[in-house]
């Protein structure tokens, strides 16, 4: 009896592997999530994300002609602000001069050429450590859609490239896509977190901005009132049709791994870039495992991220970009 079918043929060698392989990474996949601080020479491990750091104005500089260099064209940005410009309505987000605003100025002063995204909510900004504005308890959906159009126009007028609205209110890309059409930037892009889990894998993050949300009574203790359920699936599909609707260019979908399933939907229904979010838990989790030598840095890594493009994903944020292009060059 001979068979005729052995699938272990075309896995004999790595040279007949790699030519038949499916997925594979590039340099043009990733986005470089970057933290940014206030001062002058900080460039600061942050505690919850071993190796991962933030960065001042000036270090930023030299983060970003690395980056460009290792052939890494878009960065997506979130700032740690001073909590005395803390408040409820994150005014300190419509700062002309504000720390974002200035952040934006100073990568395409350096890289004119990188993608600049910005990270749109009001957490880093919010003294209760919520994506929104609270009134009597709960989180007000309109009025934050207020602030989050004008703070998204505020980075597009400083030269972001596009906005990631990363606060789950409702019809908050339309809003944001009107202000900037009225204000004539046609070509600025949204990238919409449309599904947007409310998971525990954002907490080395909030460690990172010092951005969760405050014990107080009558304070939200969570953020499950706007990011999605993680029993859902077909919802993440409404959402996503929504935000293609009001406008929006590019959809994420956030945590990564746990989510694949939901790449996967989202990319055979519908035909625009579908981003994946690596997000801070998945790394520190790695990270951790690495630490202990349980596993092994470089495969693991490629292996997480490979599996995004395989579900479906053109575009990756995650933390271990710089690593990886450095192993797949
Ligand atoms: C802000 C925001 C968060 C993340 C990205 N944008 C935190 C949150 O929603 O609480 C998480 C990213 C990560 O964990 O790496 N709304």
């Amino acid at each position: 009896m001979h068979q005729l079918k052995r699938n272990r043929r075309l896995r004999t060698n790595e040279s007949i592997r790699s030519l038949v392989r499916e997925s594979r990474l590039s340099p043009d996949d990733f986005l470089v999530p970057l933290f940014v601080v206030d001062g002058e020479k900080i460039k600061e491990e942050i505690t919850s994300m071993p190796k991962y750091f933030r960065y001042s104005l000036d270090t930023l500089e030299k983060e970003i002609k690395e980056l460009w260099s290792l052939g890494l064209k878009a960065v997506l940005l979130f700032v740690k602000i001073d909590p005395a410009l803390k408040d409820n309505r994150g005014t300190e987000a419509l700062n002309p001069n504000g720390l974002m605003q200035r952040a934006i100025k100073t990568i395409k002063n350096v890289c004119p050429e990188i993608i600049v995204m910005t990270d749109v909510a009001l957490d880093p900004y919010s003294n209760y450590g919520h994506d929104g504005i609270i009134d009597n308890g709960s989180i007000i959906n309109d009025s934050t859609v207020e602030v989050l159009s004008k703070m998204s126009l505020s980075h597009i007028s400083a030269g972001a490239d596009f906005v990631a609205p990363s606060d789950m209110m409702d019809g908050r890309v339309l809003s944001i896509r009107n202000i900037l059409e009225q204000e004539g930037h046609v070509n600025a892009g949204i990238m919409s977190y449309s599904a947007k889990y409310a998971s525990s894998f954002y907490g080395p993050f909030r460690n990172a901005l010092d951005s969760s949300p405050v014990f107080k009574k009558n304070i939200p203790k969570n953020k499950s009132t706007y990011q999605m359920d993680y029993g859902n699936r077909t919802e993440a599909l409404k959402e996503v049709a929504m935000d293609i609707d009001e406008g929006a260019d590019i959809i994420m979908i956030k945590p990564g791994l746990p989510y694949l399933d939901i790449i996967r939907d989202i990319k055979s229904k519908f035909e625009i870039p579908v981003a994946a979010y690596q997000v801070s838990g998945e790394y520190s989790m790695i990270m951790a495992g690495c630490e202990k030598g349980w596993l092994n840095y470089d495969e693991t890594i490629l292996e997480t991220n490979i599996a995004f493009k395989r579900a479906g994903a053109s575009i990756i944020a995650s933390y271990f970009a710089k690593d990886l292009v450095k192993i797949i060059s």
